[in-house]
């Protein structure tokens, strides 16, 4: 079967399968390295935040958020599930990386979001993400390898991801290559990730 895999995408499955998921464990390594001795406000960017659990997870932990996707049903799910309290401290984008602003950020988490962009924004999306992180700043996502089965997004080799973190610390890499259902299939995929956490050089 042809997974589903462009712009016309329907993700309202997949937010249903995601909705009260807990956050992603690569977006919880990270905040254990980076310690949680919050000393001011810092601002988190969640790209392609989906239902919100990654957004949720940086609220419940004091950060500002600032959640970014071109889903209306996404900011929908998310917004029946964010408690009250953190309304001061949480903006949200309904739109495409491309077109969003944001200003310095601590932290840019970009958890199975960023290989759906566009080839023709995928430079300039990734040079403001580099460019808008605080030096000491943090990146945390995943980024699909060539060997991966959905072919029409982007896939790249060790070697261009690599390349994208120059300047960058890399604190945590792990490639993993496996055969495993999709959170809306039961059909298998190959698997090709790369989940990386970075921190911007001082
Ligand atoms: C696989 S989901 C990941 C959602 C969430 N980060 C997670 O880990 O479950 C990818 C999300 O990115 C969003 N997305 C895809 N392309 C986008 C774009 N060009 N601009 C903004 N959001 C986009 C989709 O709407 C979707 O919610």
């Amino acid at each position: 079967m042809k997974h589903q895999q462009n712009k016309s995408r329907n993700w309202k499955e997949y937010y249903q399968k995601l909705n009260g998921t807990p956050p992603r464990p690569l977006l919880l390594k990270a905040l254990e390295m980076m310690g949680e001795d919050l000393e001011e406000e810092r601002l988190a960017v969640d790209l392609g935040s989906g239902v919100g659990q990654d957004s949720l997870a940086l609220l419940e932990r004091d950060w500002r958020v600032m959640a970014v996707d071109n889903d209306p049903n996404a900011f929908d799910m998310m917004l029946k599930n964010l408690p009250e309290k953190y309304f001061d401290r949480f903006i949200y984008f309904c739109g495409s990386f491309e077109n969003a602003y944001w200003g310095s950020a601590h932290l840019i988490n970009a958890s199975y979001s960023l290989p759906f962009c566009p080839e023709e924004y995928r430079e300039t999306v990734w040079r403001r993400i580099r460019v808008s992180l605080f030096p000491g700043g943090w990146f945390v996502g995943t980024f699909f390898g060539i060997n991966d089965d959905w072919k029409t997004l982007d896939l790249k080799t060790k070697e261009e991801v690599e390349h994208m973190f120059r300047g960058f610390d890399i604190k945590y890499w792990l490639e993993e290559e496996k055969d495993m259902r999709t959170a809306t299939s039961t059909d298998l995929k190959h698997w090709h990730i790369f989940h990386v956490i970075a921190q911007k050089a001082f």
